[in-house]
C-alpha cells in the first residue's frame, strides 16, 4: 500500500486538493515524481532528499516514486515539498498513515529542514475547511493568514523535524491561536482629503464617485492635482468588511503580494499602473493564468493615469470587466475567472502637451492633434464612465492659504450612509451599488416626477446626450439624492449629475 498524504494546489483562485502518494519502487536511491513540471521536479527532489538528510531518521535505501494527483491539476511551486518529505517518512513507517489522513500539509523546504513561507495559503486553508479536513499544516510564517479561515484547526510548522515529531506522537505541535481581526487605522501613505487645497467641485465628484460607486475620468493640465485627488479616494471609500477583505486578501495570497506580517488586506487597494503596462498584466494571462492588474485593484481604485495613452487595444480590455465585474481568461486547458470589480478613476490632459484651455500657459498642439489625442478613446469606454469633470489649476492663494478642508474621515461617514441606502434598496440583487444598477433596476428605482422630466428633456436636446448617457445621469442622480438622504430624486440632484455629463454627450 502506497502512503498517502493530502495538499493543495491553486487554480485560479481556487485551491483544490492535491494527493501526494509515495511508494517504494526497485532500485536504490533515486526519487522519481510524476505529476509536476520538469523543473520544479529536480528542485524538489533535491530539497526533499537534502531536509530527511538533516533529520535523526535514516533516508529509505531504496528507490522512491511520488505521484501527485489528480495529473491534470497544474501543480506549480515548491509547496509540496513539505508533503513529499511526510510521505516517504509515512512510506517508510516512521509516520504512522493514520497520523495524516485528515490533515492537510503545505510548505516548502529548505535544505536543513527548515519549512519555508508558502504563497496561496488563504485559499487552501479555504479549500482544507471545506472538504472537512480537520487541520491545515503551513509553515509558522503564514499561520496568522490561514487562521482567517474559521473552522479549521492551524498547526505552524518550523521544520520537518518538528512535524515528525508531531505526527510520531513525540512532541505535539501547539495550534495557532486565533485572535480577533482588528479593524487597522486609514493608511497614512495616501493622501486625506484635507490636504488638497480648493477644488472643492471634484472633491465633491470624488464623494460622489465614492458613495455610489462610480468610474470617473478627470481632465486637466499637468500639476493641477490630478494624481493627489486620485490618492484621496481609497480614504472616503466604505471600509471594507471582513468578508470584501478576505476576498480582496485571496487574490494578494496567490500572487504572493502580501505585505510582510499583514496577513489580511484591509484598506482598499490602489492600483496606478504605467500605460506601457501590456495586455496580460492589465487584465491577466499568461500560460498559466494569473490575475493582473484589474484584479488587483478588486474592490478598490484602478487609476489609469495619462489615460490616451494606454494603448487602445489594452484599453478596450477593460470594457468586459467593467461590465462583469470579473475577467474570464480561456486557455486550451480551460478558463478561469477571477474577481475584478474596481472603480476606475482615469486622468488625463486635455491635449498632447497638457495646456489646452489653460488661462495662464499657452498650447502648443495644432487642431488635428488635440482632436486625435481626445478620439484616443473610445465610445464604448466612455459610456463606462459615469462622471467626466474638469481639473483646472489652482490658484495660489488658495494653494497657499492654510485653511484645511475636511478630513477624509468624515467625508467616509457621509459616502457609507449613502452606500447603506444603497444596499438596502438593492438587497435583492447581486449588485450593491447604484453605479452597478442594470437598465431594469434603474428604471425601478430612479423614477423621476415631471418637473425632473422636462429638466431631463431639455438638456438631453442641449448637451446631446445619448440615451446611454440617460442612464448614466439617472444613477448618478440617484447617488446624490442617497447622499442627501432623499428617497425621491429632485431637480437639484439631476442637475448635479448633469454637471458630470461632458458636452458632447458622450
Ligand atoms: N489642490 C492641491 N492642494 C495641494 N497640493 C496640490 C494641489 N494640487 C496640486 N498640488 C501639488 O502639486 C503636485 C502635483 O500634483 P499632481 O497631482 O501630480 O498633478 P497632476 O497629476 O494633475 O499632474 C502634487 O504633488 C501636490 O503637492
Ligand atoms: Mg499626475
Amino acid at each position: 500500500m502506497p502512503a498517502r498524504v493530502y495538499s493543495c494546489a491553486v487554480l485560479g483562485l481556487e485551491g483544490v486538493l492535491v494527493e501526494v502518494e509515495v511508494d517504494f519502487t526497485s532500485g536504490f536511491g533515486l526519487i522519481f515524481v510524476v505529476g509536476l513540471p520538469d523543473t520544479a521536479v529536480k528542485e524538489s527532489r533535491e530539497r526533499v532528499r537534502a531536509a530527511i538528510k538533516n533529520i535523526p531518521v535514516k533516508f529509505p535505501r531504496r528507490s522512491i516514486v511520488i505521484n501527485l494527483a489528480p495529473a491534470n491539476v497544474r501543480k506549480e511551486g515548491p509547496s509540496y515539498d513539505l508533503p513529499m518529505a511526510v510521505g516517504i517518512l509515512t512510506a517508510s513507517g516512521i509516520i504512522a498513515q493514520g497520523a495524516v489522513d485528515d490533515l492537510i500539509i503545505v510548505g516548502e523546504l529548505s535544505l536543513d529542514g527548515t519549512v519555508r513561507h508558502t504563497p496561496g495559503l488563504l485559499p487552501m486553508a479555504v479549500m482544507a475547511r471545506d472538504e472537512g479536513y480537520k487541520s491545515i499544516c503551513v509553515p509558522v510564517e503564514d499561520a496568522p493568514e490561514a487562521s482567517l479561515v474559521p473552522d479549521l484547526q492551524i498547526l505552524p510548522v518550523r521544520s520537518l523535524a518538528e512535524l515528525t515529531e508531531h505526527l510520531i506522537g513525540a512532541e505535539t505541535i501547539t495550534p495557532y491561536k486565533k485572535s480577533p481581526v482588528q479593524q487597522l487605522p486609514p493608511l497614512e501613505t495616501l493622501t486625506d482629503f484635507q490636504e488638497i487645497k480648493g477644488q472643492e467641485h471634484v472633491k465633491r465628484s470624488l464623494e460622489v464617485a465614492a458613495a455610489g460607486n462610480h468610474n470617473l475620468l478627470m481632465n486637466g493640465p499637468p500639476g493641477a492635482g490630478k494624481t493627489l485627488l486620485a490618492r484621496s479616494l481609497p480614504g472616503i471609500m466604505p471600509m471594507m468588511s471582513l468578508d470584501e477583505a478576505i476576498d480582496v486578501t485571496r487574490i494578494y495570497s496567490i500572487m504572493d503580494k502580501l505585505p510582510k506580517n499583514t496577513p489580511l488586506l484591509q484598506h482598499r487597494p490602489f492600483r496606478s499602473p504605467h500605460h506601457t503596462i501590456s495586455h496580460a498584466g492589465l487584465v491577466g494571462g499568461g500560460t498559466w493564468p494569473q490575475p493582473g492588474e484589474i484584479s488587483l485593484a478588486h474592490r478598490g481604485v484602478l487609476f489609469l493615469d495619462e489615460f490616451p495613452e494606454f494603448g487602445r487595444r489594452v484599453l478596450e480590455m477593460l470594457r468586459q470587466p467593467l461590465e462583469d465585474k470579473v475577467i474570464t481568461i480561456s486557455r486550451a486547458q480551460g478558463s478561469l475567472t477571477f474577481p475584478s470589480n474596481f472603480m476606475l478613476v482615469a486622468a488625463m490632459n486635455p491635449c498632447p502637451c497638457g495646456y489646452y484651455g489653460d488661462p495662464l500657459k499657452a498650447c502648443s498642439c495644432s487642431t488635428t492633434t488635440i482632436t486625435r489625442y481626445q478620439k484616443r478613446l473610445s465610445g464604448p469606454l466612455l459610456d463606462r464612465i459615469d462622471i467626466q469633470v474638469d481639473v483646472p489649476r489652482v490658484e495660489f492663494e488658495k494653494l497657499s492659504s492654510d485653511r484645511q478642508g475636511e478630513p477624509s474621515c468624515q467625508v467616509r461617514e457621509r459616502v457609507e450612509k449613502a452606500r447603506n441606502r444603497q444596499q438596502e434598496r438593492l438587497a435583492d440583487s447581486p449588485r450593491s451599488s447604484n453605479g452597478e444598477m442594470i437598465p431594469r433596476e434603474i428604471r425601478e428605482f430612479c423614477s423621476l416626477d415631471n418637473k425632473c422630466h422636462s429638466l431631463l428633456r431639455g438638456a438631453a436636446q442641449q448637451l446631446g446626450l445619448s440615451a446611454r448617457s440617460y442612464h448614466k445621469v439617472l444613477k448618478l442622480s440617484r447617488t446624490i439624492a442617497d447622499l442627501a438622504g432623499e428617497e425621491t430624486i429632485k431637480t437639484t440632484h439631476l442637475g448635479e449629475a448633469l454637471q458630470y455629463q461632458p458636452r458632447d454627450g458622450n
